[in-house]
């Protein structure tokens, strides 16, 4: 089965085919992080018309890394993966007009699939042995999840933060030290030559609930940075390795305590931030000595891609088949994490 899946829900415009859902025929992304940098976010406006902008491009390039052309599309296109959100409303649309035109036109069914939904399975395109029951820890410029995947589509919403998404916390403090957006990566590879223990801060561990919290540290290192007159490259390694640090322990604490508790035999990461060296190292490591597995996508699949949707798309199709009443499908800013079931069926 061949899926074409779209991506725009955030500030990049993506397509990708996949066949039998794990096998990436072809992934575009025309990131729009040049638009945004000097605004250090993305701006809903700016993104909405970017998509616009690229959405055909980006589209015809993915089709034609496929050898897939307009008047083969018929044929060779099974079902086409959309977006619905949670993200950025103008944005999402985009890519629901373009999927439902596609749709309409070659007359192939259409599969909503929920943003964190392409996180939580996004590992699956490295790994697609991985079964549930797993605990997904989802880490990205929007969220902060904690979640139990009993079975394919059935959710457990753990916690998730009551502040600043972690990647949020990671862009801010990286503005606090003048770098620019998103600062994420560069607080990784900064942390890379530096000391994580130079400077201590508080862990949030927030002991008696599942949910994070971020903007504790955030703040913690404000201050650090007032009191502290930093003055060369090596404070300001210190410093990310410090952050990194701290932010680390406390994804790390809570979610294996989390899959103790819960009898979890495996972790799954996603989101663009599970791409940070030492949040990878210490999951896989920790893994290895509680004996938990730990599964966590190649750094293509960490951030939004239109991949991660068509695979999550796939394993909805196989579970629930694809026939939707369309005219039912909506683009959702606000949707959140549902179990499969037959809300979409006409
Ligand atoms: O998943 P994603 O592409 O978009 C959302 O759904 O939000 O995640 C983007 C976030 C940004 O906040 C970015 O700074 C962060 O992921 N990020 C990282 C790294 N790579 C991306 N944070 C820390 N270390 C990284 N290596
Ligand atoms: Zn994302």
């Amino acid at each position: 089965m061949n899926i074409l899946a779209i991506e725009t829900s955030c500030d990049e415009t993506s397509v990708a085919v996949l066949l039998n859902g794990f096998d990436v025929k072809s992934v575009v992304i025309s990131s729009q992080i040049n638009i945004h940098a000097k605004f250090y976010g993305v701006v809903p406006e700016l993104a909405s018309r970017a998509h616009i902008d690229n959405i055909n491009i980006v589209l015809a390039r993915a089709l034609d890394k496929a050898h897939i052309t307009f008047s083969t599309f018929k044929k060779q296109i099974d079902a086409i993966a959309f977006t619905v959100g949670p993200g950025l409303s103008g944005a999402l649309l985009i890519g629901e007009m373009v999927s439902k035109s596609l749709s309409y036109a070659y007359n192939k069914p259409l599969i909503p699939v929920n943003h964190l939904e392409g996180h939580i399975y996004s590992a699956m395109l490295n790994n697609k042995l991985l079964r549930p029951p797993f605990l997904a820890l989802i880490i990205s410029g929007g969220h902060t999840s904690l979640i139990i995947v009993r079975k394919f589509g059935i959710y457990e919403l753990l916690g998730e933060t009551r502040d600043d998404a972690v990647g949020e916390a990671f862009d801010k403090v990286a503005k606090m030290l003048g770098m620019l957006y998103p600062g994420g990566p560069i607080i990784d590879s900064k942390s890379q030559n530096g000391n994580p223990y130079a400077v201590h801060f508080t862990r949030p561990y927030l002991n008696s609930s599942w949910d994070f919290s971020f903007s504790g540290i955030k703040t913690a290192v404000l201050n650090y940075i007032k009191k502290n007159h930093i003055h060369n490259e090596s404070q300001v390694d210190d410093l990310c390795a410090s952050f990194n640090q701290a932010i680390v322990d406390t994804l790390c604490v809570k979610t294996f305590k989390a899959a103790e508790h819960f009898n979890m035999k495996q972790i799954v990461l996603g989101g663009g931030v599970s791409s940070n060296s030492m949040i990878r190292k210490a999951f896989i490591s920790l893994g290895k000595s509680k004996q938990i597995q730990v599964f966590i996508p190649s750094h293509n699949y960490c951030t939004d891609n239109a991949a991660i949707i068509g695979c999550a798309a796939y394993i909805k199709q196989l579970v629930i088949g694809v026939d939707y009443n369309i005219d039912q499908i909506r683009s959702n800013a606000n949707s959140t994490l549902e179990n499969w079931n037959k809300k979409y069926f006409g």
